[in-house]
């Protein structure tokens, strides 16, 4: 069983039977509280040994000042636990400071949907078992239910709160985070930070004897801090060593909390933030999810765990299984200068190419010629288009191409027929500057008649069924963060509710839309999350397409989210984003690793490129169910070595795709060795050209990838080993 009550000890134990096990305990503390407390939380344990986890807090009824050493499962602020906590609530009187008791709990298997928020789901009710603790502060009425959810085989632990006012006064959830973890022995923490063009970059540093802060207080998830943290034992590594992976369901502003207290425990907090949620008599709250994995396997072991759970169950529709098509998109090969004849010049040749799918970017709506205007005005420009979009459409689909559309639907700009007619539909805040960025300013999400005027007119858009893709980018962040809306005293909440409302959009346009396979963007990866992989099973990684940089870009996207999930380009050279000349193949074999596609002018390549973009169509074609659906192993660090190298395995090892790149070429250089994953060291494997290898031999010492043999003494080179076994 993966949660377990022994009823005698009141000790509960939740595990996957095979990666981790947590052990809570209902405490008796003094004042009669019965307080919850985590007691282990590590590798799985049998059953036998749950009895002797350690005890919890106070160790005798004498003990003071427990408060401030209990591991608590879900501790709260005010009342002198003075490490992070998961939950502060002010009352009416102005104090803060519920006491959360144990009142009882129920385990039974499947797992609850939480209503309007994205979290990962189940298709059968054997495939997880939960546990419902309810925590109660007899004071207020205030109910926090700690949602435990085991999902066995997929060896994850989900973990959301549900609060309840039963009471009879308003209360305020100023913070109110999804799950803490409480550990012990020594750990380091590492996250993915980033910046517009340079997205999830890993980083990695001791836990210091204080609070380490990741948050995003910009109404996005942000290019600069992804919502994720892994805790590592000092010796992991990529494919060794003990690891905790932590990552929230949420799209908005969050917070995550490691703090080392001064006698060396770590305590983990994590979930929306800000809060400030006003909870009326009668009302319930439903935080968002955090998914935790553990991994003896080092951080490859817990990257697996993520993709294979989020490309599975947090992906929706019929997209999450399909193939993903390969695509052209016209926004760096043309910017706003576009008219009908040159974007059918593009997808002519796209056609001619094998491609599968033109996307149609910015600049197809409105007046739109530059960034300056006309966001929230989405009806085409037909000067650009004079058949409208169905008459492209129409062409493209006769080219034998899906047609796919750029919007930018959270955005309006002050010189749109739209701000005219709604100047206070923008986020902004009364008698202040409205501060502008890439010339444009926020919808207010929170309000249901925006919401409902997004969810028509995009509806309007695909109801023609002649839009296959929609490109769904995000420009900018939150500056003044007002509603015209809300009540003064609802106003700190409007993080929360901005998202709530565009997740109501999203979820019922791509319940309505199915078929349209949807894409996250947010000037490239800055809402690069697992609450828009529920909606949109494909993020655009990042605006920068250079080679290189991609390398990294895509390595560290690889650490929580799935292949699948990777939408990477092929651009021109000299790069738009760093310059940098690259080879065709050496940009093709990078873009490999994701969902793939041309962002440039195929009309306008040598007939030399063209030759090289053939042949990469079809190995796209060839490889990319292994790609997209098997497993990736990352292998050589671009951040720390100058050859970069990952793989993808098939479920059962018969086939496996070794990619290695040469960021910068080296005189008289080392022979390189990649070692190969995941591959059965028993078998025997063979290559495109017919050469046999030991997959022992290939496991243990690796495959010799040698650069420069076909003349190529240069920086940016690449190779690709196909491997079958036989
Ligand atoms: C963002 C996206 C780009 C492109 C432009 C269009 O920056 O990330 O891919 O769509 O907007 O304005």
């Amino acid at each position: 069983m993966p949660i377990t009550y022994d009823a005698s000890a009141r000790r509960f134990h939740l595990t996957d039977g095979k990666t981790f096990s947590r052990v809570l305990a209902v405490i008796d503390e003094p004042g009669g509280n019965p307080g919850l407390q985590e007691l282990y939380l590590g590798a799985a344990l049998p059953e036998a040994a749950v009895s002797c986890a350690p005890q919890g807090f106070p160790p005798s009824a004498s003990f003071d000042g427990y408060h401030q050493l209990a591991p608590y499962a879900y501790p709260t602020a005010g009342r002198g636990d003075f490490r992070p906590t998961a939950c502060a609530v002010r009352e009416s009187d102005g104090t803060c400071g519920p006491v959360l008791a144990y009142a009882g709990h129920t385990i039974y298997p499947g797992k609850p949907l939480l209503p309007g928020l994205p979290a990962v789901y189940i298709e059968a009710e054997a495939e997880a078992t939960t546990l419902e603790l309810t925590l109660r502060d007899a004071k207020t009425g205030l109910e926090a239910v700690l949602c435990y959810t085991v999902l066995e085989a997929f060896h994850a632990l989900a973990c959301s709160v549900r609060f309840h006012n039963s009471g009879t006064q308003a209360l305020v959830l100023e913070k109110a985070l999804s799950c803490a973890m409480n550990l012990t022995g020594e750990w380091e923490l590492m996250h993915l930070y980033g910046a517009w063009s340079r997205e999830r970059q890993p980083e990695r540093t001791a836990i210091p004897h204080a609070t380490f802060t990741l948050r995003s207080n910009r109404g996005a998830s942000g290019h600069e801090h992804n919502p994720f943290l892994a805790l590592l034992a000092p010796t992991a590594d990529e494919r060794q060593g003990e690891v905790w992976g932590v990552s929230l369901v949420w799209s908005g502003s969050f917070l995550m909390e490691v703090n080392k207290d001064v006698r060396d425990h770590v305590r983990l907090v994590a979930g929306l933030d800000p809060c400030h949620w006003r909870l009326l008599p009668g009302e319930d709250f439903h935080t968002p999810e955090t998914v935790l994995v553990r991994s003896d396997a080092g951080l490859n072991g817990m990257s697996q765990r993520f993709h294979a759970l989020y490309r599975r169950r947090l992906c929706r529709g019929p997209w999450r299984d399909r193939i993903r098509p390969l695509l052209v998109n016209n926004w760096e090969a043309t910017y706003f200068d576009f008219n009908e004849e040159k974007l059918l010049s593009i997808a002519g040749k796209a056609a001619e190419l094998g491609l599968e799918l033109f996307v149609l970017d910015d600049g197809w709506f409105g007046k739109r010629n530059n960034d300056n205007c006309s966001l929230g005005d989405w009806t085409v420009n037909t000067d650009k288009l004079p058949g409208g979009l169905e008459g492209f459409a129409e062409k493209l689909h006769a080219l034998g191409l899906r047609f796919g559309l750029w919007l930018e639907p959270e955005m309006i700009s002050p010189d749109s027929e739209l701000y005219r007619a709604h100047p206070d539909w923008c986020l902004h805040a009364p008698g202040r500057y409205r501060t502008q960025q890439r010339n444009q300013l926020i919808l207010d999400m929170s309000r249901p008649e925006i919401q409902d005027y997004l969810i028509d007119t995009i509806s309007g858009l695909l109801g023609s069924g002649a839009i296959d893709y929609i490109k769904w980018d995000m420009n900018r962040n939150f500056d003044e963060a007002g509603s015209a809306a809300l009540a003064p005293e609802d106003m700190k909440s409007l993080h929360v509710r901005y998202m709530l409302g565009l997740y109501r959009v999203l979820e019922t346009l791509t319940a309505r839309f199915p078929d349209v396979l949807f894409e996250s963007c947010s000037g490239g990866g800055g809402r690069f999350d697992p609450g828009m992989l529920a909606y949109m099973p494909q993020t655009w990684t990042s605006d920068d397409t250079d080679g290189v940089e991609r390398v990294g870009i895509q390595w560290g996207t690889s650490t929580v989210y799935p292949v699948s999930a990777i939408s990477a380009h092929v651009s021109a050279v000299p790069n738009h984003q760093v310059g940098r000349v690259t080879t065709m193949k050496f940009r093709g074999d990078v873009a490999l690793g994701g969902n793939m596609g041309y962002e440039l002018n195929l009309a306008t390549q040598t007939p030399e490129d063209l030759a090289v973009i053939r042949q990469q169509v079809d190995t796209v074609k060839r490889f990319r169910s292994l790609i997209q659906q098997g497993r990736f192993t990352r292998l050589r660090d671009p951040f720390t070595s100058r050859i970069a190298a990952w793989q993808f395995a098939a479920e059962d090892q018969a086939e496996i795709l070794l990619c290695v790149f040469q960021l910068h070429a080296s005189p008289n250089p080392e022979d390189i060795y990649i070692r190969v994953e995941d591959i059965d060291d028993q078998a025997l494997y063979m290559d495109d050209a017919g050469v046999t290898y030991a997959g022992g031999v290939l496991k243990h010492q690796g495959w010799r990838a040698c650069f420069g043999e076909n003349g190529h003494r240069e920086d940016h080179d690449s190779l690709v080993l196909h491997l079958r076994r036989v």
